[in-house]
């Protein structure tokens, strides 16, 4: 089992904190959320985790098999090849290059190289229609596929630990259902570890197995406190900053 954890981690862009000492916990095989509007920090605390923005306090600590990994003191090529895969916010697809081609650029790193052919009938498994489509250019393909593309692309190094950035923006209410749906499926059929930032606040809550709410780069809400407000006035106050 594979399971990451922050502890009071103090992040940000040059002087500037984004992440104001935020502790969080994805245990081994479930899908934590990370809920917040605009602006709040979800990326910022994904970027930290890769290793793409300095830890400047706290920590982030992969245990897996047996073995603690200090990620915060790791360089992101390190990180990723400890088995963490991100899909990132707003894709990043190559519109002109069939899904095939998307899909193999995620293997561009050696060890992932040798065992691509294995992991793109992995992934042509989990998402049937990609193996249809394997020839399509990227552009011409639905919102909803475009991001079966990226998560595609994202399991072409057979991570044990799913990263995933917003990947409900700009997709119809029954996509988004639809699309969250298929990555707690993955969850489940490839064992993986998912921590999955979104702003849909009750489709996310409805599929995790525990959510945290994170405003102005701090944890203000979480798991049993969320369930316990629902749609109630603490959410609306804190989440949707009404
Ligand atoms: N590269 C950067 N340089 C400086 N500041 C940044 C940078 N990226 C983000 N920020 C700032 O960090 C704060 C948090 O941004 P972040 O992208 O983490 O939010 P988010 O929750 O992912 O928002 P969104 O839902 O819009 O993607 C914002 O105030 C943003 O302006
Ligand atoms: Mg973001």
């Amino acid at each position: 089992m594979t399971s990451p954890s922050l502890r009071n981690v103090v992040a940000g862009y040059g002087t500037v904190n984004v992440l104001h000492g935020v502790s969080l916990d994805v245990p081994g095989g479930e899908m934590a959320a990370l809920l917040g509007t605009n602006g709040n920090g979800k990326s910022t605390l994904i970027r930290a985790i890769l290793g793409i923005v300095p830890v400047s306090s706290g920590s982030i600590v992969l245990e897996q098999d047996g073995q603690r990994w200090p990620l915060h003191e790791m360089r992101t090529e390190a990180i990723v090849d400890l088995g963490i895969g991100v899909v990132a916010e707003g894709r990043r697809l190559f519109g002109n290059l069939s899904v095939r081609e998307n899909l193999l650029l995620g293997a561009w790193r050696r060890a992932a190289r040798r065992l691509r052919e294995r992991n793109l009938d992995a992934v042509f498994e989990a998402f049937p229609v990609l193996r249809e489509r394997a020839g399509q250019l990227v552009g011409t393909m639905s919102g909803g596929q475009q991001q079966m593309v990226a998560i595609g692309r994202a399991l072409m190094t057979a991570p044990r630990v799913l990263l995933v950035d917003e990947p409900s923006v700009g997709l119809a209410p029954a996509v988004v259902k639809e699309t969250l749906a298929q990555i707690a499926r993955l969850k489940t059929t490839l064992g993986l570890t998912v921590l999955i930032a979104e702003q849909s606040f009750h489709q996310a809550t409805a599929i995790a197995d525990r959510a945290y709410v994170i405003a102005h780069g701090a944890i203000v809400m979480y798991g049993d406190d969320i369930a316990a407000a629902g749609s109630g006035d603490a959410v609306r106050e804190i989440y949707l900053g009404a």
